[in-house]
């Protein structure tokens, strides 16, 4: 990769997190792709992102011509619909990072950590795309909600989890851009840790009537 900033194409970018990340990178100026099912619904997205960030590099695209055209590509949909969408992606991805940001969360019970037969989303994303993707699994901890507030960064520390050393430390700067403090915390199969921890933080923010619960590092020497 050069020294540019890399491309960043979000599928499922018209939604809740998706869109909160990309508005994120859009204003620390990295090129951003919404991805979509509908290419009309992606270029609706990017057009009301692009109001948000004057000075933005944003476009839409289907699903798949937004993974083609990425240098990063991030999966920012329900857990029902991963597989599917990555068996959609699974030939425009080879050779890249795939960000998956899937919660095995199962309706109606999310504040239960219900664990997908596969391990965890991140390891079946990883499965599914095969070693010539590099999968990292990151954001499972943070709300929406915080990412849309352009006024205050997210009080939340973000997990990072992936098998390839320097895909991570990629994933680590998207991170910092996006106000957040990542961590690599190992192998994908580690992943498991931030996906259940999200049922955990749903049940928080239910019994503690908390507006979107996060989780901080401590004990560090910068601390
Ligand atoms: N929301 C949060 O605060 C949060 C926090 C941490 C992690 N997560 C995780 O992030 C992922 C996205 O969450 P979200 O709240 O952003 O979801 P969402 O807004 O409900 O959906 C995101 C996008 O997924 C696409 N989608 C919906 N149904 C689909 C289907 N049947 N097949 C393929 N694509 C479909 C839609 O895009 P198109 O219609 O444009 O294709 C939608 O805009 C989930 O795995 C969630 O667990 C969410």
């Amino acid at each position: 990769m050069s020294d540019s900033k890399p491309t960043l194409a979000i599928l499922g970018g018209s939604g809740d997190l998706g869109g909160g990340l990309a508005f994120r990178w859009a204003r620390a100026g990295y090129p951003v792709i919404i991805g979509s099912r509908s290419a009309d619904k992606a270029r609706e997205a990017a057009a009301a992102l692009a109001a948000r960030v004057s000075a933005g590099d944003v476009r839409g695209l289907d699903n798949q011509a937004a993974a083609a055209a990425g240098d990063i590509v991030v999966l920012t949909v329900p857990f029902a619909n991963q597989a599917p969408t990555l068996e959609a992606v699974k030939a425009p991805v080879q050779g890249k990072i795939l960000i998956d940001v899937t919660v095995p969360l199962v309706p109606p019970k999310v504040g239960t950590v219900q664990l997908p037969a596969g391990g965890s989303a991140g390891q079946i994303a990883q499965s599914l795309l095969g070693e010539g993707v590099r999968v990292v699994s990151a954001f499972q901890n943070v709300a929406a909600a915080h990412l849309e507030d352009p006024d205050h960064d997210p009080d939340c520390d973000v997990l990072v989890c992936g098998n390839d050393a320097d895909a991570c430390q990629q994933v680590l700067v998207l991170v910092a851009a996006a106000g957040m403090k990542g961590w690599h915390a190992g192998p994908i199969a580690n992943a498991v840790v931030a996906e259940a921890l999200t049922s955990v933080l749903i049940t928080l923010n239910r019994r503690y009537k908390i507006p979107g619960a996060g989780f901080r590092i401590t004990g560090t020497p910068q601390a």
